[in-house]
């Protein structure tokens, strides 16, 4: 099954993860609408707040290799070394990134269940 599919690359990911000011350890696989794959790891830097998670990572990798339309992102994080059992919802700026290139339908796969970016984020900033 393709959500099952894109949860594995997302924990596959998740090991690339350069985590080591905070020690959580994100992965992120972003489906695109050509059923692209692309993958992302939280990238931290010893200047805190140039660190990016893991979802805009995988984000910026499909843009800049020209994909625009998605279908899912699949998420999993938890401390370096221990299983992503629990959900780990995207922050608030990576859910502004998704509705960006993203509608209200886009799915986003976390460990409990699929969540749809209109309830994530039902108001969002639009530059127009
Ligand atoms: N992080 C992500 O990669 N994605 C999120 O949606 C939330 C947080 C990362 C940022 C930082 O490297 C670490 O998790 C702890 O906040």
């Amino acid at each position: 099954m393709m959500y099952h599919a894109l949860m594995q690359a997302a924990e596959r990911v998740r090991r690339k993860a350069y985590c080591p000011y905070s020690h959580f350890a994100v992965g992120a696989a972003l489906l695109a609408e050509d059923g692209t794959i692309y993958t992302g790891c939280n990238v931290e830097n010893g200047s805190y707040s140039l660190g990016c998670c893991a979802e805009r990572v995988a984000f910026f990798k499909a843009v800049s290799d020209g994909r625009k339309k998605f279908q899912a992102i699949a998420i999993c994080g938890a401390p370096e070394g221990e299983e992503p059992d629990k959900p780990c919802p995207p922050c608030g700026a990576c859910r502004q990134v998704m509705a960006e290139f993203c509608g209200d339908d886009f799915e986003v796969v976390l460990s409990d269940r699929i969540h749809l970016l209109g309830a994530l984020l039902p108001t969002r900033f639009k530059l127009e």
